[in-house]
């Protein structure tokens, strides 16, 4: 695909960031599960922290097409920051962009587009994670505010957001017309952290579940309509997955640059192992898999760009980006033999890392269920 002169400039500038901020400590980050939180401030200087959101509300005013450039450019070298990054403009963001009131724009979106709030997006629960209909957490009204009680789970920068958006049944008997979304601000009587989840990979980013105890939150802070919540949740996932998609990419991305780098510097029956054979056809398989995925990220963002219906090619971005990130982080493994298992080269933090990206926002399985039914649809 042709890029514009912007679009080439915001990827020019994510590389650099990720080559700068990110290169030098993403390993010791992993390590110890430490948040990025300088880098994550510059983000936010960038304009990269709400992308797509119009300059007015303190966003970058850029496409999803610039969007998914720079997820792939950080996410290439550290897919941590690449989450967080991806969770505050596709899932929070977007969300009060698109349907937040003149008020929750003017004190919340602001903020947290110019990066300096980070937000988190809590539908999953104990026991509603694929089956996000499922609402156990409920907002009963009472005079001017809803009162929340119940459980979230799996809240990627639930530890370090300053305002949740929660997503809960506010007439239960009404199914998923009768759940609504809500900006939760930290610190309110009630809301408490969990402790932090102990994960296989993307751990620098935080992952915590939440608890509401009679949390009393302003009516005000309801997004949309009274029941409008597990609509407005599909329509978040649904660019939220592009941003996966994109993340994966960039893990995908970083295997094959690693194995390259590699292939040509090692060497083994007195040659570089690039010139064997059955490295060739790895190297050969694994970018052709990239390509394919990049193109189906492209196209899904393009399709968004344009105002067109765009969750199948979300969907079929995901999946598709997804597997290829797990098997090029395997066959880059593979590649670096011994010296890929060590955590020296890189190359195991990215198999960490890409196993997440078939499992949230929707696993796999989700996805061909999106696709199928599209397909199937009468
Ligand atoms: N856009 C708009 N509306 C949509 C929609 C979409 N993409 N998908 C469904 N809807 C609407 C339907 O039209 C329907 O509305 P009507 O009743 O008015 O016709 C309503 O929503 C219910 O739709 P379904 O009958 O299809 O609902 P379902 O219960 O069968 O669920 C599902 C569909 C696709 C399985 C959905 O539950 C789902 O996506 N599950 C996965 C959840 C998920 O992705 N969780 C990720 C958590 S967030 C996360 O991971 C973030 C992080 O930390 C990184």
């Amino acid at each position: 695909m042709q890029l514009n002169e912007t679009q080439v400039l915001v990827k020019e500038t994510a590389r650099q960031f990720a080559a700068e901020m990110l290169a030098p400590t993403a390993d010791q980050r992993d390590e110890r599960e430490e948040f990025p939180t300088e880098a994550v401030k510059k983000l936010g200087e960038l304009g990269f922290m709400g992308m797509m959101v119009p300059e007015e509300f303190g966003g970058a005013g850029l496409d999803a097409i610039s969007y998914v450039l720079a997820m792939e450019e950080i996410s290439r070298v550290d897919a941590s920051c690449g989450v967080i990054m991806s969770v505050n403009n596709s899932l929070v963001c977007y969300g009060l962009s698109e349907y937040g009131t003149p008020e929750q724009k003017e004190k919340y979106l602001k903020p947290l587009a110019s990066g300096k709030m980070l937000g988190a997006f809590a539908l999953s629960e104990p026991e509603a994670g694929s089956d996000a209909s499922n609402q156990r957490t409920t907002a009963t009204i009472d005079g001017d505010a809803y009162v929340l009680n119940g459980t979230k789970n799996w809240i990627t920068n639930g530890y370090n957001a300053d305002i949740v958006i929660v997503i809960a049944a506010t007439k239960p008997s009404a199914g998923v017309h009768g759940i609504s979304a809500f900006i939760v601000e930290k610190g309110l009587p009630g809301f408490t952290i969990g402790k932090k989840e102990r994960k296989l990979g993307i751990r620098s980013s935080d992952t915590v579940s939440l608890s509401f105890e009679d949390v009393r939150v302003p009516a005000t802070n309801r997004i949309g309509e009274d029941g409008f919540g597990f609509k407005f949740a599909m329509r978040t996932l649904d660019g939220g997955r592009i941003g996966i998609a994109a993340q994966a990419l960039g893990i995908a991305q970083g295997c094959l640059d690693a194995s390259i780098k590699y292939a040509k510097e090692r060497k083994a029956f007195d040659k570089p192992i690039a010139e064997l054979q059955a490295i060739q056809f790895k190297i050969a398989d694994m970018a052709t898999e990239i390509e394919a995925a990049r193109g189906l990220v492209y196209s899904a963002a393009q399709m968004k760009d344009r105002g067109e219906k765009f969750s199948k090619a979300a969907a079929m971005a995901k999946l598709h980006a997804s597997r290829t990130a797990v098997h090029s982080a395997l066959d880059a493994i593979q590649i670096h033999g011994g010296y890929g298992y060590i955590r020296e080269y890189h190359v195991e933090r990215y198999l960490r890392d890409a196993k997440i990206t078939e499992i949230y926002e929707g696993t796999s399985e989700i996805q061909r269920l999106v696709i199928a039914r599209d397909l199937l649809r009468g």
